[in-house]
């Protein structure tokens, strides 16, 4: 090859890879913004171990600063449109990298979590529209929502009284499961896009992905759990 066509080679695969990284930095990006989301909307819940008037007053609150739970929302979809299309553009890669897949697939141990990550991913995603439909907009056949009068809100008894439902607690814990699975291998694998990788931290970065999605895992299902074992009513 000559000179001027290696260049020319470098140039092509360089502006490639780095297309390639600003799709995993944008993937990256995205996911902080809903893991922030992920975080802050599960410190809001906890508060439902305080008793109804604190979770009432707290929805009460968030729904009286209407524009910025507008901005807010216009942020989430933001980033779950960017997180979706990113991942969506990154598996087209993939594909057109390698169009038939190894014969062998099981000779690179792959986590449990990142062989999931393609359909934990839409499956939380329908778990969101479900949650909507169901303590935000109401449109669950069987799971009314007690509306607002006056601006006194009743998120309290609209979780309370759905969780009473055993399949739809369920259902919550197992979307939750599969949330926090896709959080573990999101955050590790966020760690590596933004190059913080080294052999001498992994381990330790890998138990704080480890310990971080366990924890929010515990926090979000002990809610469903606390209402069917009659702990809160
Ligand atoms: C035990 C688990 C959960 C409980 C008890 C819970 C509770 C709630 C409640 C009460 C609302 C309605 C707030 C209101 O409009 O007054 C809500 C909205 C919402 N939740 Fe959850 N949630 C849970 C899990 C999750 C998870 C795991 C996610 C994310 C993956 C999530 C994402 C959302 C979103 C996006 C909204 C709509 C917020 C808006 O109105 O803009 N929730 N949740």
């Amino acid at each position: 090859m000559s000179s001027v066509a290696a260049e020319v080679t470098l140039k092509r695969t360089w502006g490639l890879y780095e297309v390639y990284i600003g799709k995993k930095l944008v993937m990256a990006a995205s996911g902080v913004v809903l893991v922030l989301y992920i975080f802050g909307h599960l410190a809001g819940n906890l508060q439902i171990y305080a008793g109804p008037e604190r979770l009432n007053a707290y929805a009460g609150f968030l729904h009286a600063h209407t524009g910025l739970l507008w901005v807010a929302r216009a942020v989430m979809m933001a980033a779950v449109g960017l997180h979706v299309w990113s991942s969506f553009l990154l598996w087209l890669d993939k594909r057109r990298a390698r169009p038939i897949g190894y014969v062998k697939k099981d000779d690179v141990p792959a986590s449990y979590a990142s062989r999931t990550m393609m359909w934990s991913g839409p499956i939380v995603g329908a778990f969101v529209v479900f949650h909507i439909l169901h303590l935000t907009a109401g449109g669950v056949p069987g799971l009314a929502l007690r509306e607002p009068v006056e601006g006194q809100y009743f998120a309290y008894q609209n979780v309370v009284g759905g969780f009473q439902h055993p399949m739809v607690a369920l259902a919550y814990v197992v979307a939750i499961v599969l949330l926090t699975m896709h959080l573990y291998h999101g955050l590790w694998s966020m760690f590596q896009s933004v190059g913080i990788s080294h052999p001498r931290y992994t381990p330790a970065l890998k138990r704080t992905a480890h310990a971080v999605s366990i924890l929010v895992a515990a926090g979000y299902i002990s809610i469903p759990v606390s209402v069917t074992l009659g702990l809160v009513k």
